[in-house]
């Protein structure tokens, strides 16, 4: 069904965001019907821009970033929706006057009072916008929903998040605010929730006495490119780890929730990331490995060493590869490993979660030919070929006893046609309709920045120290093969 109506205000509506993801999502809404019957879109801009201009952008960037053909009618019924306004945050009389125009828009658009905040800005944007926000009284809920939708990353290190949360909440309430990971909006991550809590074969096997140990994987063939100024300063721990892996970390290793309903499933997910282990500053250096790519080809591509960088220091330490090996002091994990892996240059995109399963008890078949009696995965594949694959050991045919591994392969694609899209229409629309479910709530933030903070730490007092060179084309460090096989495992090979 369709949202209420309601103004959806974009901070940063000239910036790559915008024109990438957020228009284009709107356009796929819109395309679908599944926006308000009253709307308007307000494009805030610093410097002067009329609207006509800022439409033409937006027009531009649906062009070159749809996901599916643009339809001139939809697009140019949704354009019209769009409104520029000026505002700095630098200067505060002009949130007074945005305050007055947005009002005036929403009595001319009769879209009545509903606000959404879009803050696709630079995450030095987020809470003095906020401020202005909230010192115009734009926020304040009276008979009508103002939300705020933060983007990523949220906060820098424990300290800083709980800066931005602590100012966040002294302006808005809980429930307005939507922080946004954008791997919520992925089919597959959603449907974690759906593979473990709306079947009955796996949630019986899914704890310490069945599960050896389980792999987070999101490699990415991409380069820093022209990111060097933000990622010299983030780095892979920083940029994927505390929010995209700990999403699906968290959603792989909740308990299950009374109810499907926000408060219910974020609170599952929150406790789960505040039981991974706090490790010591020497514990977090033994487990994990940090490495940084060095030129190589990825595909057709020729990658540069990642010094070597546009905006990225010559003696860059900052890694651009992460592994790291977790453990979750609770009942159902206790014992259990998850090793976590993510970088950039890498041979191949790929994202999954692989849950191998122990060895079967008895070893009745010890005197078989077999290359590895304990090949039991299910994989939760996010990318590429989005579906749910189960390997298994069987008998290859014939008069002798020989064991082969085999899988059993489920892919989205196969099944359901899916609409191509940007990952972000149902964000978006959750946004709109006020169901938060998807979005992470400051205890969750929180709780995963303090369990990377440990290894912040340490690899900035190591420096150079420990940080591991790979070839960019390559599959990572060698170090990171030694981190899993070290404990007489080893990670999942493609395939
Ligand atoms: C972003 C990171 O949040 O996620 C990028 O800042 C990364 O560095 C991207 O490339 C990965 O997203 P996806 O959806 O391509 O896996």
């Amino acid at each position: 069904h369709k949202p209420e109506s309601c103004s959806f205000v974009i901070f940063g509506a000239t910036g790559d965001l915008t024109h990438r993801l957020v228009l284009p999502a709107l356009y796929n809404l819109a395309a679908a019907d599944l926006l308000p019957e009253k709307f308007c879109v307000v494009g805030v801009a610093r410097k002067g821009m009329s609207s006509d201009e800022m439409r033409e952008s937006l027009l531009a960037g649906l062009k070159k970033y749809k996901t599916r053909p643009v339809d001139d009618e939809i697009a140019k019924r949704l354009l019209e929706c769009v409104t520029c306004i000026e505002a700095d945050p630098s200067d505060p009389a002009s949130f007074d006057a945005m305050a007055e125009r947005l009002h005036k828009l929403e009595t001319n658009r009769q879209t009545g009072g509903n606000r959404l905040f879009y803050l696709a800005t630079p995450p030095t944007g987020f809470a003095p916008i906020a401020k202005q926000l909230g010192r115009t009284g734009m926020l304040k809920e009276n008979g009508y929903w103002r939300r705020l939708v933060v983007e990523k990353p949220f906060g820098t290190d424990l300290a800083s998040a709980k800066a931005l949360n602590g100012e966040l909440l002294s302006i808005a309430e809980e429930h307005q605010i939507y922080r946004i990971d954008h791997y919520l909006g992925k089919e597959t991550v959603q449907n974690i929730l759906v593979l473990r809590f709306a079947n009955g074969m796996f949630e019986p096997i899914w704890n310490r006495n069945h599960i050896d140990h389980i792999q987070i994987t999101v490699d990415e063939k991409l380069d820093v490119g022209h990111r060097g100024s933000f990622y010299d300063a983030t780095g892979a721990l920083r940029d994927m780890v505390p929010n995209h892996l700990f999403q699906l970390l968290s959603l792989v290793a909740m308990e299950p929730p009374a109810k499907f309903e926000a408060h219910a499933v974020r609170s599952a997910k929150a406790e789960v990331l505040a039981a991974i282990q706090t490790e010591t500053e020497a514990e977090a250096l033994k487990n994990s490995v940090r490495g940084q790519y060095q030129a190589g080809k990825s595909g057709d591509n020729d990658i540069p060493d990642y010094r070597k960088t546009e905006d990225v220091k010559p003696d860059s330490t900052t890694e651009t590869y992460a592994a790291l090996r977790l453990t979750i002091d609770n009942w159902r994990w206790a014992g259990v490993p998850f090793y976590l892996r993510t970088g950039k240059a890498l041979g191949m995109k790929r994202t999954e979660v692989a849950i191998k399963f122990k060895q079967a008890p008895f070893a009745m078949f010890r005197d078989t030919p077999v290359d590895n009696l304990s090949q039991n995965y299910l994989v939760i594949a996010v990318e590429p070929n989005e579906g749910i694959t189960l390997q298994f050991n069987t008998k290859v045919p014939g008069p002798t006893i020989n064991i082969d591994g085999v899988e059993m392969k489920f892919r989205y694609k196969d099944y359901f046609q899916v609409e191509p899209s940007t990952g972000y229409e149902t964000l978006i629309y959750d946004c709109m309709i006020g169901d938060n479910i998807l979005f992470q709530r400051a205890d969750s933030v929180e709780a995963g920045w303090q369990a990377v903070q440990p290894f912040l730490d340490a690899w900035k007092k190591a420096g150079a120290r420990g940080l591991e060179p790979y070839k960019a084309g390559s599959e990572g460090p060698d170090a990171a093969d030694q981190l899993i096989e070290r404990d007489g495992r080893s990670w999942r090979k493609f395939g």
